[in-house]
């Protein structure tokens, strides 16, 4: 059973150290990626807060195709040099956009989407695929956050690749 409320009352860095053994957990078994992406992108989403949408792309051999996640629809494939997706990808870096509307080539799968974070998946140097965090507001997210957040993908990496 998972119970969200554990989180109440705890400070940002707790949420997260917390959300970080939460999420080792969850994977720390035989169950098969989709399992494991799912309940990482549910885990995620629950606990972060404030997005509208939040889940991985990844590489499928020609481009980057959408994976398990919460929130609306999305457009399903990503050419590896579009978007911010693409340029986490092909950067192998976490790129933060305070307000997408601002950055060229932005794909907009949701209308409510101003603010994003995507993180790369990298194992041996290799990078599969992306973590895609959007909120509607504005600069949503902090550094701080961005911090943990990498932790929660070193895991993701590790765990289920
Ligand atoms: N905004 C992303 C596309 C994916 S959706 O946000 C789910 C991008 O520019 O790569």
């Amino acid at each position: 059973m998972f119970d969200i409320k554990v989180f109440d009352g705890m400070s940002t860095e707790e949420k997260y150290i917390t959300m970080l053994s939460a999420l080792t957990g969850l994977l720390d078994n035989d169950d098969s990626k989709i399992s494991k992406l799912s309940n990482a992108s549910a885990l995620i989403n629950a606990v972060v807060g404030r997005m509208n949408w939040c889940g991985f792309y990844l590489d499928n051999g020609k481009e980057l195709e959408l994976g398990p996640f919460q929130g609306m629809p999305a457009c399903t494939k990503i050419n590896y040099s579009n978007g911010v997706c693409g340029k986490a990808f092909s950067t192998k870096s976490t790129v933060r956009v305070d307000d997408v509307h601002k950055f060229e080539g932005h794909i907009a799968c949701d209308a409510a989407s101003n603010s994003e974070l995507v993180i790369p998946i990298i194992k041996n140097e290799k990078c599969l695929g992306v973590l895609d965090m959007d909120s509607s507001e504005f600069s949503r997210f902090t550094e701080l956050e961005e911090k943990y957040l990498i932790k929660a993908v070193d895991i993701i990496s590790t765990k289920i690749f």
